[in-house]
């Protein structure tokens, strides 16, 4: 499996502190069946994000890795956990490879939970202009968009894609993450799981229990989608295989199936 979305370089976030920690996370992932990471350190106003400083980081992280367990056990690439903020969108449009994942088209978006900008669809459009593929991160988690998931349909037409956290599903985030992770994969809306990981303890590198339950409750060529082939199209800078069709936010298979488990979104919005 390949994981797009993992603080894994030590001392630059709130993700892994040092490199033994790093080294810790990789041995998980391994156990996992985790064969490739995205290096996703923050880009945003709480951390100095400096690519210059990621790339020395990284390739000390790879050497580290390859000596510990082995050269191209651990395949690792670089990209960036991107804030949806002013002074980032300007400095994308001139500087994509600064921030797309290992300098090719993809880039993972994070949306700020306070708000989201009515022009989000216009600043999507910027960003493909300039070569850019948005991957809209972990929207389970948004309480905006977990509560009005509809908004991101214009968005999903227009290309952009969408990544849930691995452990939403598991109900590591609680029940609304959890109901909102089931809602999108019942809408046919989720094109990645990743782990989002950030440490070994309360965020720890875990795919597998995700692919598993997907698996059973949908079939293994979706798992496989979410987990390896669409991730590793990101990883190399490819091409999306077709995808299914995403359905219309309301319609009533998907809502019954996605609220056959219990009725929170019901209770909690009146739906
Ligand atoms: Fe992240």
């Amino acid at each position: 499996m390949i994981d797009i979305h993992h603080h894994l370089l030590p001392g630059l976030d709130d993700g892994a502190r040092t490199l033994d920690v790093s080294l810790s996370m990789v041995e998980t992932a391994l156990a996992d069946g985790i064969t490739h990471i995205v290096c996703t350190p923050h880009a945003s106003h709480h951390y100095c994000f400096s690519p210059e400083t990621n790339a020395t980081v990284f390739a000390e992280l790879q050497d580290a890795v390859n000596q510990r367990f082995g050269e191209q056990v651990m395949t690792l690439g670089l990209g960036c956990d991107f804030h949806l903020m002013f002074d980032n969108i300007e400095d994308a449009q001139h500087h994509p490879t600064r921030y797309t994942i290992n300098g090719h088209n993809y880039l993972l978006v994070e949306f700020p939970d306070s708000a989201i900008s009515p022009n989000t669809a216009q600043t999507f459009y910027q960003l493909s202009l300039s070569g850019m593929t948005p991957i809209i991160t972990h929207p389970e988690r948004n309480l905006i968009l977990a509560r009005q998931p509809e908004r991101m349909e214009e968005w999903l037409k227009a290309g952009a894609l969408i990544q849930v956290t691995a452990s939403s599903l598991t109900g590591r985030f609680g029940p609304m993450a959890e109901q909102s992770a089931a809602w999108l994969l019942a809408h046919q809306w989720v094109h990645f799981l990743a782990t989002d990981a950030h440490n070994n303890d309360s965020r720890p590198p875990l795919l597998r229990p995700a692919f598993d339950l997907v698996a059973e409750q949908y079939d293994l060529a979706t798992a496989e989608r979410l987990c390896i082939a669409n991730p590793r199209a990101v990883f190399y800078g490819e091409a999306l295989d077709p995808q299914p069709e995403p359905a219309a936010p309301h319609s009533v298979e998907s809502r019954r199936r996605s609220t056959g488990k219990s009725s929170f979104f019901g209770r909690l919005f009146g739906r």
